[in-house]
């Protein structure tokens, strides 16, 4: 059967060989603690490269130190950081896969020691730490960091660049009023709570001229919270910015209780691909060929995510294939291992 899933898809001029992506997923091994690439993530995404998914994006790399989730991230925030992530690039290349990086800040949520920096000195949850108001020479800081990820990351080989603008992390506590209570320029209005992401995305596009992604959280579960809604203008705005896709996610900016089921994001995704003309990527307990074929073909998604499905069987896009009655070609080594 022809299926969407795996057709190729073309953006900016990089041809991903199928629809199915890895979605960026936090390892937390660099137990050196310095950020650099580690065997385990030379293990970890090739595998997935072996495994036929067509795009694997490379966990949340930290632009700045201070913006690490841990202090056992991946980094990006030095020159230093290159090397390890050239080899890593060109190790799933190698595998006909594309390779993406996640470019973050963690802001409030970072439990890295030393000081933390949010828009507002408003603290995630009262087990969390209080963080410093950014002052406008730490954004500017911030800002240039991202620029500097981006050029690092196009020094090291990767196809695409994906923005982390999500899950509550420094630009999603911008966008959203339940973080941002600033009284300049950078909070108060929606214009205003977006400048912050506009200004990293231009300063992005003027070292990086392949795809870009912007990961968001379409909604933050609060009744005072960012819905879909408010990302449609947000997000056409990003496609005047030259933004090529919205990986669409949701929730974490404040604690929720989120009630989740299979594909519980894909309305998201469908609705900003419609209202907004960009295209997008559905993520979020995709697990099945089939469903990941009927989110493509139905005009929901552009490109399907799969995160813990892809921890579980990293060769899932060989089983997704036969479900959906049409063969993949393996790599040569493995090719015995489809002939009884
Ligand atoms: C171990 C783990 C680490 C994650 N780290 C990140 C991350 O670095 N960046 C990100 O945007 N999402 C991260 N996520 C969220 C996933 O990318 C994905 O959006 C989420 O798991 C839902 O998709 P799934 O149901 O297919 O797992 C992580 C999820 C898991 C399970």
């Amino acid at each position: 059967m022809e299926t969407m899933l795996f057709s190729p898809y073309t953006i900016r001029g990089v041809t991903i060989k199928n629809r199915i992506v890895m979605s960026p997923m936090c390892m937390y091994s660099c137990d050196t603690k310095d950020g650099k690439v580690r065997n385990w993530h030379k293990i970890h995404y090739p595998t997935r490269a072996v495994g036929q998914v067509g795009l694997i994006i490379v966990e949340a790399t930290a632009v700045a130190a201070q913006g690490r989730i841990s202090s056992r991230d991946l980094g990006i925030w030095s020159d230093e950081h290159v090397d390890g992530l050239r080899e890593l690039a060109s190790l799933v290349k190698e595998h006909g896969a594309k390779i993406g990086i996640q470019l973050a800040h963690a802001g409030r949520k970072s439990e890295v020691d030393g000081e933390i920096i949010a828009p507002s000195a408003i603290p995630f949850s009262e087990k969390t730490r209080t963080p410093k108001e950014m002052t406008k020479a730490d954004i500017e800081e911030t800002i240039q960091a991202f620029q500097n990820g981006a050029r690092r990351a196009k020094e090291a080989g990767f196809d695409i660049i994906e923005i982390h603008g999500a899950h509550g992390y420094l630009i999603n506590e911008f966008l959203s009023p339940l973080s941002n209570r600033r009284q300049d320029e950078y909070g108060g209005s929606p214009e205003n709570r977006y400048r912050f992401l506009g200004e990293i995305i231009d300063a992005v596009r003027e070292v990086w001229d392949g795809p870009l992604f912007v990961r968001i959280s379409a909604s933050d579960y609060h009744p005072e919270g960012l819905t879909v809604k408010d990302y449609i203008p947000y997000a056409k705005r990003m496609k005047e910015q030259g933004v090529d896709l919205i990986d669409v996610s949701s929730g974490a900016v404040v604690p929720a209780n989120i009630h989740v089921y299979p594909g519980y994001q894909v309305p998201f995704a469908e609705t900003i691909r419609r209202e907004a003309n960009i295209a997008t990527g559905a993520v979020g307990l995709i697990t099945s060929g089939l469903q990941a074929e009927e989110i493509l073909r139905s005009g929901r998604a552009d490109l399907v995510f799969l995160g813990r499905e892809l921890l579980r069987n990293p060769y899932w896009p060989y089983d997704a294939a036969k479900e959906l009655g049409t063969a993949i070609s393996a790599p040569v080594q493995y090719e015995r291992g489809w002939r009884f």
